[in-house]
């Protein structure tokens, strides 16, 4: 818990959002690029609106509370330690930084793929995965395959999602139901990720 300390007190000793983003680094990357092995998503480019509501989802365990969500629990006691203002400017921060595309060779089957992604998913998410603000939908082409398929998961199993004031998790738990079997879900994820490319 020292290292959580820490980060508090920096976030108080200096408004200024880049360091406050120091104390999130370590894991979703200096650029905000994501770590793969620590299950931590990519960041940078990701809607604003999104950002500072799943770090208020966190913080108001809407988000993270199940016992079997390791990762969401290890990002709850992170944003306990950020006051709403920082939430915000961190959102902003974060949003205004440049895609990265992840560095991953898509395996799967794109045709299937796209015909899924575009029937199910596109009308939200966008036709290029880029996110559609105004539908509270986030950018899933900067994510990592790993990442968006433990998510879709976790919507499926009831870890994210269930919350009785999760509003939008609960339309997204919806969704992670039109997927016949995990092999489409692999062949919807192979082709979101051929279509990422920086913005
Ligand atoms: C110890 C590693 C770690 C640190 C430090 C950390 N995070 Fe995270 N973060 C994670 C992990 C792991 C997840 C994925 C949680 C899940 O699986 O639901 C995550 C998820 C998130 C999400 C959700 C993104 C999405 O696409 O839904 C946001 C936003 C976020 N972190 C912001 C931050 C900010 C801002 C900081 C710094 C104040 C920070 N994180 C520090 C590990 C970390
Ligand atoms: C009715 C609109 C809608 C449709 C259709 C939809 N989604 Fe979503 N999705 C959302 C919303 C809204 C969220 C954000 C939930 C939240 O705020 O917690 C989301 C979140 C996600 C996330 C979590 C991203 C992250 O950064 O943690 C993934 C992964 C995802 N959707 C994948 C899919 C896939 C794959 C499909 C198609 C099978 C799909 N969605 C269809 C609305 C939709």
């Amino acid at each position: 818990m020292t290292g959580f300390m820490w980060v508090a007190i920096i976030v108080q000793a200096d408004p200024d959002a880049a360091v406050t983003y120091q104390s999130c680094a370590v894991c979703h990357g200096e650029a905000g690029q994501g770590d793969i092995e620590l299950g931590a998503p990519a960041l940078a480019g990701q809607g604003a609106h999104y950002l500072e509501r799943q770090l208020q989802y966190f913080k108001s365990g809407v988000r993270g509370s199940d016992p079997r969500d390791n990762r969401g629990l290890q990002m709850q006691s992170i944003a306990d330690t950020l006051s709403d203002e920082d939430i915000s400017i961190v959102a902003n921060y974060l949003s205004a930084l440049p895609r990265i595309a992840p560095a991953i060779v898509p395996e799967g089957n794109l045709k299937n793929g796209n015909n899924y992604y575009q029937s199910k998913c596109g009308a939200c998410h966008g036709g290029q995965a880029q996110g559609n603000p105004s539908l509270n939908a986030p950018a899933l082409s900067i994510l990592n395959g790993t990442y968006l398929k433990q998510q879709f998961q976790g919507f499926q199993w009831g870890l994210r999602g269930t919350h009785p004031q999760d509003k939008y998790g609960r339309q997204m738990k919806m969704m992670s139901t039109s997927l016949p079997t995990d092999k489409d879900l692999d062949d919807v994820i192979a082709y979101i990720q051929s279509m990422a490319k920086p913005l």
